[in-house]
């Protein structure tokens, strides 16, 4: 376990740009963008596809050098920060370790963490992702969602304090996904982890986070910063309220205005 005296921390991005490729085949992803990510927040991106999400994801993993700007992750570098374990990330993929089991795939990140393996903890999290019976069985084995759940378990296991998570649901049936909806957000609001989602579904997007971003498309700006001040722990109740239908026409209504201005606008 990290030492539970670290906080979780703040992530600013300051004139974040990202252009892959050079001369006419360039892809501007990202123009500069200066965004801050409170401490122990969890923030939902909204986008349409190809605009930049999952870039701006892996930029504040580290796993991609900005063209412009940097990351700050509680004053550190991506780098350092992934260097003592303290962000994991969930990607679309799910990105298993195909010759691991379930069960060795989960308890890798605790070994990448340098953190003891601690066998009940990996149970309680194959548990909690509704796995029981399947830790050993391998990816191939698994249905998408199911690996997805795998990814999920794993990107909890270490405690990191900044989580990532990508499309984390995008394969999951509409019920485990509501199930998760509810169950996973007590377990990083319990650590107070920062949290950083992206999602295709407004419902969930504002289900699970305190602040929703959407996007415009390709090269992403923010088109609308909504606060979600909704009462916690969110369940079903929640979702009949006006106030949670409000937040979803507004976070929709700026989706749909963001794209006007964008390239499908013609069509
Ligand atoms: N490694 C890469 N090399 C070249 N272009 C890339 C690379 N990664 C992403 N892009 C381009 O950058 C743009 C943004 O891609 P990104 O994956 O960030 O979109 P996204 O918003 O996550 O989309 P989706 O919702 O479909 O996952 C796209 O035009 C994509 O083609
Ligand atoms: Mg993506």
């Amino acid at each position: 376990m990290l030492p539970d005296a670290l906080p979780p921390p703040d992530v600013c991005c300051l004139g974040l740009a990202k252009t892959f490729g050079s001369g006419p085949t360039a892809t501007e992803a990202l123009r500069p963008l200066d965004l801050t990510f409170a401490a122990g927040q969890t923030t939902a991106l909204l986008g349409p596809s190809g605009c930049g999400k999952s870039t701006l994801l892996r930029l504040v993993a580290g796993l991609e050098a900005p063209s412009a700007g940097h990351v700050t992750i509680g004053g550190n570098s991506p780098a350092q920060v992934c260097a003592r374990a303290g962000l994991a990330m969930a990607f679309q993929d799910a990105s298993l370790l195909p010759w691991r089991t379930v069960r060795g795939n989960i308890a890798l990140a605790l070994t990448l963490a340098r953190q003891p393996a601690d066998p009940a903890l990996v149970e309680r999290l194959i548990a909690l992702v509704g796995l029981d019976g399947f830790g050993d069985r391998r990816p191939a084995e698994l249905s998408g969602g199911m690996r997805q759940r795998v990814a999920i378990a794993r990107c909890l296991a270490a405690e990191p304090r900044l989580l990532l998570l990508d499309e984390p649901f995008g394969a999951v049936d509409e019920l485990t996904r509501l199930r998760l909806n509810f169950d996973l957000p007590r377990l990083w609001e319990k650590r107070g982890t920062t949290t950083i989602l992206v999602t295709h579904s407004v419902t969930e997007a504002v289900l699970l986070s305190d602040r929703v971003l959407v996007f415009s498309p390709r090269p992403a700006s923010v088109v609308a910063d909504i606060a979600v001040s909704l009462p916690r722990p969110r369940n079903r109740d929640v979702m009949a309220t006006p106030a949670f239908r409000d937040l979803v026409d507004q976070a929709s209504a700026a989706l749909w205005a963001g794209s006007l201005a964008g390239p499908l606008a013609a069509e």
